[in-house]
């Protein structure tokens, strides 16, 4: 489905009925990186996914992104299917997203998923990476994109056993315009640190790492999870960054126990 947000067009997925779990992704994919999570959870759940602004089927303008913006669009594109209240599962670039959308619009989330994120904003050295990613993309184009993120996305044994989850990743960041995959590297790039808001989360929260992810370390979640009061932290054997879909069943059953006890509290 689509719809007119905030000026561009964005792309969602909008399946089953209850309470409503909404999904955000991580950079450079797009919602169908959710599959095994909708497939596996709109039985129980009202599933949202949606392309960010510059990714999937939405629009990718040649303009300045941010999160802030990218947590309007979630807002305004909630508000456009009727739903006041969510529980919001973000990975990576996702949970960025979130925990902007949480300092400003704390009322729209019920709980929060953090999935392979980090509360940190980015050091001088990661802010000039970003830059010369986006040169690359710009030169060289998104299949070059792909050979520089898919090490840091996978596991070095997926990488070497699963090739059609490799292609399927490979497949999503090909397909990202070049425009969006700028403008988010430069979100990421100008955004707030997050590291003073995390004591104030007040809604019930679980926090989720892959064992051996390095993009987004257990460091980090253990951060989050020590700060936000009453976080919860689970760690995916096996997995890297992209746990959701190196590890599906587990990071299934996290999310449905997790939002099973708020559906029933
Ligand atoms: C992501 O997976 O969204 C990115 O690795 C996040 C980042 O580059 O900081």
């Amino acid at each position: 489905m689509k719809a007119t947000i905030n000026g561009v067009t964005l792309a969602y997925t909008d399946r089953g009925r209850g309470l409503p779990l909404v999904f955000l992704h991580a950079f450079p994919l797009n919602r169908t990186m959710w599959h095994p999570q909708e497939e596996a959870l709109c039985s129980s759940f009202r599933i949202v996914t949606i392309d960010l602004r510059g990714h999937g089927e939405s629009d990718a303008p040649l303009w300045h992104y941010s999160l802030e913006q990218a947590a309007e669009d979630v807002c305004a594109l909630l508000h456009h299917v009727s739903i006041t209240q969510a529980v919001f599962i973000g990975l990576s670039m996702g949970g960025y997203i979130l925990l902007t959308l949480y300092r400003r619009h704390p009322d729209r989330v019920k709980a929060l998923v953090l999935a392979d994120t980090k509360p940190q904003a980015d050091s001088p050295e990661v802010k000039q990476g970003r830059f010369e990613m986006a040169q690359t993309a710009y030169q060289q184009g998104s299949g070059a994109i792909a050979d520089l993120m898919l090490p840091k996305l996978l596991s070095a044994e997926t990488i070497q056993q699963r090739p059609e989850l490799v292609q399927k990743v490979r497949r999503m960041i090909e397909s990202t315009q070049i425009s969006g995959i700028a403008g988010a590297l430069m979100a990421m790039a100008g955004r707030s640190d997050s590291m003073d808001l995390l004591s104030q989360i007040g809604c019930p929260t679980q926090v989720v790492v892959g064992e051996h992810d390095v993009a987004t370390p257990l460091s980090d979640a253990t951060i989050m999870a020590d700060r936000i009061p009453h976080a919860r932290l689970a760690v995916i054997p096996g997995a890297a960054h992209l746990s959701n879909l190196e590890r599906p069943e587990r990071f299934n059953d996290i999310v449905r126990t997790f939002a099973g006890s708020l559906a029933t509290a």
